[in-house]
């Protein structure tokens, strides 16, 4: 027990948060001194005040390391972003096994036979189609499958967008393939001589990607394809090292190149078809394991980006654009503080990455007062719902008090179906028949990928401009 007579000694820290401008600290050392149980002295000896600012700037540090701090700790529906990320190389690639083993099957040669002839194969397919990763893997696959029988393979990998010029594709190569030069001074041709030359001296093999080999074409000419790849052509006696993968979005990128040499390097295609919404919904899951923390975005929201990016659903089937919507749309979620990822979100990512809601407005323009106003009734209820389709009869009620809010009459069923039927033919709604699971048969209703905020601000100007000036009953 305290007793009388005895002194305590205390530092004690303020934190003070004055509004916005950060924390300051008063520090003070009190000195509380015990006469008797019920009167004692408190001394402050002394008091510092302590302004945690920037000497230089002023600035709060204090302020800027709260905000940092709290954007460490703030809860995230992302766990591993960067699995989200473009330079992202996936365990597994759903959908693209067969061009694995067309790969496989066109460089068997290299590894039950290798250095009996050089194998050249064009990788085509659309934007986003997969062309870049299946070829990586399939490179390092191939390196390393390799190596369990002895045979040492260099995968190199150019992207010619960067590198163009026959002397930036061989000296890169030359660094990607480890071979020691000075490449100072030297032409192209001499460079790869040596390349070629030390390769052979090692016993190696190359298969070189030249990934997005259109840009080649067109900088460095039909005469630098040529040199690549009839390298063999003026000595057949030589052990054939090198190999090839073209990469290309469409055979039209080698128009350029002469007919003997085309159809020398055409021979082995694998095509890269644009993904379908089911097979892009295998990806995104994937994706969505890997980069998300679990239960945070649904199947309803994956099922929706496959949807709008799918090409058997009028999408381009572009795997790269369907994966930058999910990222975009988990930014949105965590922008907003909420848990989970919603079909909103995906609009709203839709927004940046889309220009759906530019080409909707345009021609919102031409839609009739009542064709606006089961618009507006189909975007409350597809907000309300935050699913990406809604019924006809949901869209119908909305409607009706809508109606009331603007003193209008009612059109019957018949007429409403006919706006939707004629919103479809434009472009600005969707609208299927619904599927097992619902009782009747019903059309569900959905709008493409367009933020509903925005969309239903401009259906609202229209509505007002149609009804002239006048607004929502009071
Ligand atoms: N089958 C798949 N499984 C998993 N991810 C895939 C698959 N196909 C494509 N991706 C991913 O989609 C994105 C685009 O793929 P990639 O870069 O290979 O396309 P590309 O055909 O090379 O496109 P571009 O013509 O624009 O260069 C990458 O993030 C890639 O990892
Ligand atoms: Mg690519």
């Amino acid at each position: 027990m305290d007793l009388p007579g005895y002194s305590y000694y205390f530092e004690v820290t303020l934190n003070i948060h004055p509004g916005s401008i950060g924390i300051t600290i008063l520090r003070a050392s009190v000195l509380v001194v015990l006469h008797s149980i019920s009167w004692m002295k408190v001394l402050v000896t002394h008091v510092e005040y302590i302004p945690l600012r920037d000497p230089l700037s002023g600035a709060s540090l204090e302020s800027a390391r709260r905000i940092m701090e709290e954007a460490f700790i703030k809860p995230s529906v992302f766990r591993r972003k960067e699995a989200l990320y473009p330079e992202y190389v996936p365990p597994s690639l759903p959908h693209r096994e067969n061009q694995l083993r067309r790969l496989a099957e066109i460089f068997k040669p290299l590894i039950v036979n290798p250095g009996e002839a050089s194998i050249k194969a064009v990788v085509v397919g659309g934007v986003g189609t997969g062309k870049t990763v299946t070829t990586r893997v399939f490179g390092t696959e191939l390196r390393s499958i390799a190596r369990r029988r002895g045979i040492d393979v260099r995968y190199v990998h150019i992207n010619c967008h960067r590198d163009r010029t026959l002397y930036e594709v061989v000296s890169e190569i030359a660094r990607q393939a480890d071979v020691p030069i000075s490449q100072r001074g030297f032409s192209p041709h001499e460079i790869f001589g040596y390349v070629h030359q030390y390769i052979d001296r090692q016993r190696s093999f190359l298969l070189i990607a030249l990934d997005e080999f259109d840009y080649f074409v067109d900088a460095a000419g039909s005469d630098a394809v040529y040199f690549l790849m009839r390298v063999y052509d003026e000595h057949p006696e030589l052990t054939k090292r090198i190999n090839y993968i073209l990469i290309m979005r469409s055979l039209s990128g080698l128009s350029k190149v002469d007919s003997a040499t085309y159809s020398y390097v055409t021979r082995y295609i694998v095509s890269f078809e644009p993904y379908r919404s089911r097979e892009l919904r295998d990806i995104l899951r994937q994706r969505r394991d890997e980069a998300f923390h679990p239960g945070t975005v649904g199947d309803d929201v994956i099922g929706y980006i496959a949807d709008l990016e799918g090409s058997d659903k009028g999408g381009s089937g572009n795997a790269r654009a369907a994966i930058e919507t999910l990222l975009l749309a988990g930014e949105a979620a965590d922008s907003e503080g909420s848990q989970v990822v919603s079909v909103e979100h995906v609009r709203r990512a839709r927004g940046y990455v889309a220009p759906d809601v530019v080409t909707i407005s345009d021609s919102l323009q031409y839609l009739s007062l009542h064709e606006l106003l089961v618009l507006k009734a189909l975007i409350r209820n597809l907000r309300r719902s935050q699913a990406p389709y809604v019924t006809m009869g949901s869209v119908e009620n909305e409607y009706r008090d809508i109606c009331r809010l603007y003193d209008e009459k009612p059109r019957r069923h018949t007429q409403l179906y006919e706006y939707v039927v004629n919103m479809r033919r434009m472009g600005i709604v969707e609208a299927k028949p619904s599927g097992k699971g619902m009782r009747g048969r019903t059309t569900m209703i959905g709008i493409g990928g367009a933020p509903l905020d925005p969309l239903e601000k401009r259906v609202d100007e229209l509505i007002k401009v149609r009804l002239g000036g006048r607004g929502q009953r009071a």
